[in-house]
Protein backbone atom coordinates (compact mmCIF):
# COMPACT_ATOMS: atom_id res chain seq x y z
CA UNK A 1 0.00 0.00 0.00
CA UNK A 2 3.06 2.59 0.08
CA UNK A 3 2.69 3.50 -2.70
CA UNK A 4 -0.69 4.42 -2.74
CA UNK A 5 0.03 6.80 -0.18
CA UNK A 6 1.66 9.23 -2.36
CA UNK A 7 -1.23 9.64 -4.22
CA UNK A 8 -3.70 9.59 -1.19
CA UNK A 9 -1.86 12.22 0.63
CA UNK A 10 -2.19 14.71 -2.26
CA UNK A 11 -6.42 13.41 -1.82
CA UNK A 12 -6.20 14.20 1.76
CA UNK A 13 -4.23 17.87 1.48
CA UNK A 14 -6.95 18.98 -1.22
CA UNK A 15 -9.71 17.61 0.86
CA UNK A 16 -8.18 20.06 3.72
CA UNK A 17 -7.82 23.01 1.68
CA UNK A 18 -11.10 22.76 0.25
CA UNK A 19 -13.20 22.09 3.26
CA UNK A 20 -16.52 23.46 3.39
CA UNK A 21 -17.27 27.11 5.50
CA UNK A 22 -20.03 28.04 3.85
CA UNK A 23 -23.27 28.70 5.26
CA UNK A 24 -26.03 27.52 6.70
CA UNK A 25 -23.44 24.81 8.95
CA UNK A 26 -26.70 22.61 8.63
CA UNK A 27 -26.04 21.80 5.42
CA UNK A 28 -22.21 21.92 4.80
CA UNK A 29 -20.60 20.37 8.30
CA UNK A 30 -22.46 16.84 7.21
CA UNK A 31 -20.04 17.17 4.18
CA UNK A 32 -17.27 17.85 5.98
CA UNK A 33 -18.18 15.29 8.29
CA UNK A 34 -18.32 12.33 5.62
CA UNK A 35 -15.28 13.38 4.19
CA UNK A 36 -13.52 13.28 7.09
CA UNK A 37 -14.00 9.82 7.87
CA UNK A 38 -11.39 8.70 5.96
CA UNK A 39 -11.90 5.64 3.07
CA UNK A 40 -9.59 4.61 0.92
CA UNK A 41 -9.65 7.64 -2.15
CA UNK A 42 -9.61 4.71 -4.76
CA UNK A 43 -11.13 6.94 -6.88
CA UNK A 44 -9.42 9.61 -6.92
CA UNK A 45 -5.74 7.89 -6.60
CA UNK A 46 -6.52 5.83 -9.31
CA UNK A 47 -7.79 9.22 -11.33
CA UNK A 48 -4.06 10.37 -10.53
CA UNK A 49 -2.32 7.38 -11.21
CA UNK A 50 -4.00 7.47 -14.67
CA UNK A 51 -2.96 11.13 -15.10
CA UNK A 52 0.73 10.43 -14.20
CA UNK A 53 0.93 7.57 -16.85
CA UNK A 54 1.18 10.50 -19.47
CA UNK A 55 2.43 13.19 -17.33
CA UNK A 56 4.68 13.67 -14.29
CA UNK A 57 3.17 17.01 -12.29
CA UNK A 58 0.09 16.25 -10.50
CA UNK A 59 -1.32 19.35 -9.77
CA UNK A 60 -3.55 19.98 -12.68
CA UNK A 61 -5.61 17.03 -12.12
CA UNK A 62 -6.04 17.36 -8.16
CA UNK A 63 -9.45 19.55 -8.93
CA UNK A 64 -10.79 16.92 -10.63
CA UNK A 65 -9.93 14.14 -8.73
CA UNK A 66 -11.20 15.67 -6.16
CA UNK A 67 -14.44 15.84 -7.86
CA UNK A 68 -14.53 12.23 -8.35
CA UNK A 69 -14.24 11.68 -4.56
CA UNK A 70 -16.69 14.42 -4.09
CA UNK A 71 -19.07 12.45 -5.82
CA UNK A 72 -18.32 9.14 -4.21
CA UNK A 73 -18.95 10.42 -0.69
CA UNK A 74 -22.45 12.28 -2.05
CA UNK A 75 -23.76 8.65 -3.66
CA UNK A 76 -22.66 7.07 -0.34
CA UNK A 77 -24.81 9.27 1.61
CA UNK A 78 -27.48 9.00 -0.46
CA UNK A 79 -26.67 5.04 -0.57
CA UNK A 80 -26.96 5.06 3.24
CA UNK A 81 -30.32 6.28 3.62
CA UNK A 82 -31.42 3.75 0.34
CA UNK A 83 -30.01 0.51 2.00
CA UNK A 84 -31.45 1.66 5.96
CA UNK A 85 -27.12 1.45 6.67
CA UNK A 86 -26.68 2.72 10.06
CA UNK A 87 -22.51 2.52 9.80
CA UNK A 88 -20.04 3.69 7.19
CA UNK A 89 -16.28 3.78 7.63
CA UNK A 90 -16.76 2.59 11.28
CA UNK A 91 -18.68 5.92 12.53
CA UNK A 92 -22.15 7.08 12.00
CA UNK A 93 -23.84 7.53 8.43
CA UNK A 94 -24.96 10.82 7.84
CA UNK A 95 -28.29 10.34 8.05
CA UNK A 96 -27.98 8.36 11.23
CA UNK A 97 -25.98 11.16 13.21
CA UNK A 98 -28.19 13.90 11.84
CA UNK A 99 -31.20 13.29 9.98
CA UNK A 100 -32.52 12.33 6.47
CA UNK A 101 -33.49 15.23 5.21
CA UNK A 102 -30.34 16.48 5.85
CA UNK A 103 -28.99 13.53 4.16
CA UNK A 104 -30.64 14.37 1.12
CA UNK A 105 -29.56 17.84 0.83
CA UNK A 106 -26.01 17.77 2.03
CA UNK A 107 -25.75 15.00 -0.82
CA UNK A 108 -27.27 16.89 -2.95
CA UNK A 109 -24.95 20.10 -2.27
CA UNK A 110 -21.79 17.82 -2.00
CA UNK A 111 -22.79 16.55 -5.98
CA UNK A 112 -22.91 20.26 -7.21
CA UNK A 113 -19.51 20.95 -5.10
CA UNK A 114 -18.43 17.68 -7.49
CA UNK A 115 -19.08 19.45 -10.55
CA UNK A 116 -17.87 22.56 -9.59
CA UNK A 117 -14.16 20.85 -9.42
CA UNK A 118 -14.22 21.37 -13.06
CA UNK A 119 -14.39 24.57 -13.86
CA UNK A 120 -11.14 25.61 -13.75
CA UNK A 121 -10.53 23.26 -16.59
CA UNK A 122 -9.55 24.67 -19.91
CA UNK A 123 -12.00 25.12 -21.70
CA UNK A 124 -10.88 22.54 -24.62
CA UNK A 125 -10.80 19.94 -21.79
CA UNK A 126 -13.84 20.86 -19.71
CA UNK A 127 -16.07 20.05 -22.48
CA UNK A 128 -15.21 16.40 -22.77
CA UNK A 129 -14.68 16.18 -18.70
CA UNK A 130 -18.91 17.43 -17.71
CA UNK A 131 -20.05 15.13 -20.80
CA UNK A 132 -18.07 12.41 -19.30
CA UNK A 133 -18.82 12.88 -15.58
CA UNK A 134 -22.37 13.39 -16.08
CA UNK A 135 -22.75 10.52 -18.46
CA UNK A 136 -21.34 8.70 -15.30
CA UNK A 137 -23.70 10.42 -13.26
CA UNK A 138 -26.59 8.87 -14.73
CA UNK A 139 -25.29 5.42 -15.05
CA UNK A 140 -24.86 5.77 -11.26
CA UNK A 141 -28.55 6.48 -10.64
CA UNK A 142 -29.50 3.72 -13.41
CA UNK A 143 -27.28 0.91 -11.19
CA UNK A 144 -28.54 2.43 -7.99
CA UNK A 145 -32.41 1.72 -9.21
CA UNK A 146 -31.75 -1.41 -10.52
CA UNK A 147 -30.40 -2.20 -7.06
CA UNK A 148 -33.13 -1.34 -5.27
CA UNK A 149 -35.52 -2.92 -8.20
CA UNK A 150 -34.12 -5.88 -7.45
CA UNK A 151 -34.74 -6.04 -3.74
CA UNK A 152 -38.24 -7.20 -5.27
CA UNK A 153 -36.94 -9.73 -7.46
CA UNK A 154 -35.75 -12.79 -6.72
CA UNK A 155 -34.97 -14.63 -10.07
CA UNK A 156 -32.01 -11.70 -11.27
CA UNK A 157 -29.92 -13.09 -13.31
CA UNK A 158 -26.14 -13.13 -13.88
CA UNK A 159 -26.30 -10.59 -16.55
CA UNK A 160 -28.75 -8.56 -14.88
CA UNK A 161 -26.39 -8.40 -11.62
CA UNK A 162 -23.37 -7.53 -13.52
CA UNK A 163 -25.55 -4.88 -15.57
CA UNK A 164 -26.06 -3.46 -12.71
CA UNK A 165 -23.12 -3.05 -10.72
CA UNK A 166 -21.60 -1.65 -13.77
CA UNK A 167 -23.37 1.20 -13.65
CA UNK A 168 -23.84 1.87 -9.83
CA UNK A 169 -20.33 1.36 -9.15
CA UNK A 170 -17.37 0.33 -12.10
CA UNK A 171 -18.58 3.85 -14.01
CA UNK A 172 -17.45 5.58 -11.51
CA UNK A 173 -13.93 4.27 -11.57
CA UNK A 174 -13.70 4.04 -15.72
CA UNK A 175 -14.81 7.96 -15.25
CA UNK A 176 -11.72 8.55 -13.02
CA UNK A 177 -9.30 6.33 -15.43
CA UNK A 178 -10.65 7.97 -18.27
CA UNK A 179 -10.45 11.40 -16.73
CA UNK A 180 -7.01 11.21 -15.70
CA UNK A 181 -5.98 10.19 -19.12
CA UNK A 182 -8.61 13.49 -20.44
CA UNK A 183 -6.59 16.20 -18.07
CA UNK A 184 -3.33 14.19 -19.69
CA UNK A 185 -4.45 15.14 -23.04
CA UNK A 186 -3.81 10.99 -23.48
CA UNK A 187 -4.45 10.27 -27.28
CA UNK A 188 -8.05 8.97 -27.65
CA UNK A 189 -7.10 5.41 -28.00
CA UNK A 190 -5.14 5.18 -24.60
CA UNK A 191 -8.11 7.14 -22.83
CA UNK A 192 -10.51 4.16 -24.06
CA UNK A 193 -8.81 1.63 -23.00
CA UNK A 194 -7.87 2.94 -19.38
CA UNK A 195 -12.02 3.40 -19.35
CA UNK A 196 -12.33 -0.73 -20.33
CA UNK A 197 -9.60 -0.88 -17.69
CA UNK A 198 -11.74 0.79 -14.93
CA UNK A 199 -14.86 -0.99 -15.90
CA UNK A 200 -13.42 -4.87 -15.03
CA UNK A 201 -11.67 -3.22 -12.09
CA UNK A 202 -14.76 -1.69 -10.85
CA UNK A 203 -16.46 -5.19 -11.70
CA UNK A 204 -14.01 -7.05 -9.64
CA UNK A 205 -13.82 -4.03 -7.07
CA UNK A 206 -18.03 -4.51 -6.04
CA UNK A 207 -17.97 -8.57 -6.62
CA UNK A 208 -15.43 -7.74 -3.18
CA UNK A 209 -17.76 -5.32 -1.46
CA UNK A 210 -20.13 -7.90 -1.59
CA UNK A 211 -17.67 -10.60 -0.49
CA UNK A 212 -16.58 -8.57 2.29
CA UNK A 213 -20.11 -7.94 3.58
CA UNK A 214 -20.52 -11.36 4.71
CA UNK A 215 -16.82 -12.99 5.02
CA UNK A 216 -15.53 -9.72 6.27
CA UNK A 217 -14.39 -8.87 9.33
CA UNK A 218 -16.99 -6.30 10.07
CA UNK A 219 -14.77 -4.17 12.13
CA UNK A 220 -12.46 -3.54 9.72
CA UNK A 221 -14.85 -3.42 7.24
CA UNK A 222 -16.44 -0.58 8.73
CA UNK A 223 -20.39 -1.64 8.02
CA UNK A 224 -22.74 -3.99 9.01
CA UNK A 225 -22.21 -7.25 8.96
CA UNK A 226 -24.24 -8.87 6.32
CA UNK A 227 -26.05 -5.39 5.57
CA UNK A 228 -26.75 -6.92 1.96
CA UNK A 229 -28.60 -9.88 3.41
CA UNK A 230 -30.65 -8.13 5.99
CA UNK A 231 -32.00 -5.78 2.60
CA UNK A 232 -32.79 -8.53 0.08
CA UNK A 233 -29.90 -7.19 -1.55
CA UNK A 234 -29.14 -8.82 -5.12
CA UNK A 235 -25.33 -9.99 -4.29
CA UNK A 236 -23.11 -12.05 -6.23
CA UNK A 237 -23.02 -14.60 -3.37
CA UNK A 238 -26.98 -14.72 -3.55
CA UNK A 239 -26.59 -14.72 -7.26
CA UNK A 240 -23.88 -17.88 -6.81
CA UNK A 241 -25.83 -19.88 -4.26
CA UNK A 242 -29.15 -19.71 -6.70
CA UNK A 243 -27.11 -21.29 -9.41
CA UNK A 244 -25.13 -23.52 -7.17
CA UNK A 245 -28.20 -24.70 -4.96
CA UNK A 246 -30.43 -28.02 -5.24
CA UNK A 247 -34.66 -27.26 -5.27
CA UNK A 248 -34.93 -27.14 -1.51
CA UNK A 249 -31.61 -24.85 -1.00
CA UNK A 250 -32.99 -22.06 -3.51
CA UNK A 251 -36.07 -22.26 -2.32
CA UNK A 252 -34.93 -21.90 1.03
CA UNK A 253 -32.99 -19.10 -0.27
CA UNK A 254 -36.27 -17.48 -1.57
CA UNK A 255 -38.07 -18.19 1.95
CA UNK A 256 -35.88 -15.85 3.03
CA UNK A 257 -34.77 -12.95 0.94
CA UNK A 258 -39.21 -12.39 0.24
CA UNK A 259 -39.49 -10.91 4.04
CA UNK A 260 -36.79 -8.10 5.21
CA UNK A 261 -36.26 -9.38 8.34
CA UNK A 262 -33.19 -8.14 10.70
CA UNK A 263 -33.57 -11.59 12.33
CA UNK A 264 -30.54 -13.17 12.91
CA UNK A 265 -32.05 -16.43 12.59
CA UNK A 266 -32.29 -15.20 8.67
CA UNK A 267 -28.04 -14.29 8.46
CA UNK A 268 -27.10 -17.32 10.08
CA UNK A 269 -29.46 -19.21 7.68
CA UNK A 270 -28.33 -17.69 4.48
CA UNK A 271 -24.50 -17.41 5.74
CA UNK A 272 -24.66 -21.37 5.72
CA UNK A 273 -26.15 -21.99 2.78
CA UNK A 274 -23.81 -19.38 0.92
CA UNK A 275 -20.64 -21.49 3.23
CA UNK A 276 -22.65 -25.07 1.89
CA UNK A 277 -22.32 -23.66 -1.49
CA UNK A 278 -19.02 -22.50 -1.55
CA UNK A 279 -19.67 -19.39 -2.60
CA UNK A 280 -17.19 -17.65 -1.38
CA UNK A 281 -14.39 -19.29 -3.40
CA UNK A 282 -16.27 -19.05 -6.46
CA UNK A 283 -16.55 -15.37 -5.68
CA UNK A 284 -12.83 -14.75 -5.19
CA UNK A 285 -12.31 -16.92 -8.37
CA UNK A 286 -14.72 -14.24 -10.03
CA UNK A 287 -12.59 -11.41 -8.91
CA UNK A 288 -9.33 -12.60 -10.15
CA UNK A 289 -11.24 -13.45 -13.59
CA UNK A 290 -12.28 -9.64 -14.20
CA UNK A 291 -8.57 -8.79 -12.52
CA UNK A 292 -6.95 -10.59 -15.23
CA UNK A 293 -9.44 -8.96 -17.76
CA UNK A 294 -8.61 -5.45 -16.39
CA UNK A 295 -5.19 -6.16 -16.71
CA UNK A 296 -5.05 -7.21 -20.88
CA UNK A 297 -6.83 -3.76 -21.09
CA UNK A 298 -3.77 -2.07 -18.85
CA UNK A 299 -1.26 -4.00 -21.31
CA UNK A 300 -3.09 -1.90 -24.52
CA UNK A 301 -1.95 1.20 -23.09
CA UNK A 302 0.72 3.18 -24.83
CA UNK A 303 3.25 3.69 -21.25
CA UNK A 304 6.17 1.82 -19.95
CA UNK A 305 5.94 -1.24 -17.94
CA UNK A 306 7.75 1.50 -15.20
CA UNK A 307 4.94 3.38 -15.45
CA UNK A 308 2.65 0.96 -15.02
CA UNK A 309 4.12 -0.65 -11.71
CA UNK A 310 1.85 1.15 -9.48
CA UNK A 311 -1.07 -0.16 -11.43
CA UNK A 312 0.23 -3.71 -11.01
CA UNK A 313 0.33 -2.82 -7.25
CA UNK A 314 -2.74 -1.45 -6.96
CA UNK A 315 -4.54 -4.45 -8.62
CA UNK A 316 -2.45 -6.95 -6.35
CA UNK A 317 -4.03 -4.95 -2.92
CA UNK A 318 -7.44 -4.69 -4.47
CA UNK A 319 -7.06 -8.73 -4.79
CA UNK A 320 -6.39 -9.13 -0.72
CA UNK A 321 -7.99 -5.83 0.44
CA UNK A 322 -9.86 -6.34 3.79
CA UNK A 323 -12.05 -3.54 3.87
C1 LIG B 1 -18.05 1.82 -1.20
O1 LIG B 1 -16.89 2.26 -1.81
C2 LIG B 1 -19.17 1.83 -2.18
C3 LIG B 1 -18.99 0.92 -3.31
C4 LIG B 1 -19.15 1.31 -4.52
C5 LIG B 1 -18.68 -0.45 -3.11
P1 LIG B 1 -15.47 2.18 -1.12
O2 LIG B 1 -15.22 0.80 -0.62
O3 LIG B 1 -14.47 2.73 -2.06
O4 LIG B 1 -15.63 3.15 0.12
P2 LIG B 1 -14.56 4.06 0.87
O5 LIG B 1 -14.58 5.39 0.19
O6 LIG B 1 -13.21 3.40 0.80
O7 LIG B 1 -15.08 4.15 2.28
C1 LIG C 1 -22.90 1.36 -3.40
O1 LIG C 1 -23.03 0.00 -3.39
C2 LIG C 1 -22.81 1.95 -4.76
C3 LIG C 1 -22.97 3.42 -4.69
C4 LIG C 1 -22.89 4.11 -3.61
C5 LIG C 1 -23.25 4.13 -5.90
P1 LIG C 1 -23.22 -0.65 -1.95
O2 LIG C 1 -24.53 -0.27 -1.35
O3 LIG C 1 -22.88 -2.09 -2.05
O4 LIG C 1 -22.05 0.08 -1.12
P2 LIG C 1 -21.80 -0.09 0.43
O5 LIG C 1 -21.61 -1.56 0.69
O6 LIG C 1 -22.97 0.49 1.13
O7 LIG C 1 -20.52 0.67 0.67
MG1 LIG D 1 -24.89 0.48 0.64
MG1 LIG E 1 -26.40 0.23 -2.07
MG1 LIG F 1 -21.91 -3.19 -0.42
Amino acid sequence: MGFLKKYKNIIEAAIEEYKFTDQPAQLYEPMNYILHLGGKRLRPVILLMAYNLFKDDLKPAVKAALGIEYFHNFSLMHDDIMDRAALRRGKETVHTKYDENIAILSGDALLVKAFQMLEDLNPALFKPCFQLFSHTALKVCEGQQYDMNFEEQNDVSYGEYIHMITGKTAELCACALKMGALVAEADEEDAENLYEFGLHLGIAFQLMDDYLDVFGDYEVVGKKHAGDICENKKTILYILAKQQGNEKQRAELDFWFDSKEEKTEKIHTVVKLFKDLDVDKLCLELINDYTEQALNCLEKITASEEKKQDFYELMDYLLIRES
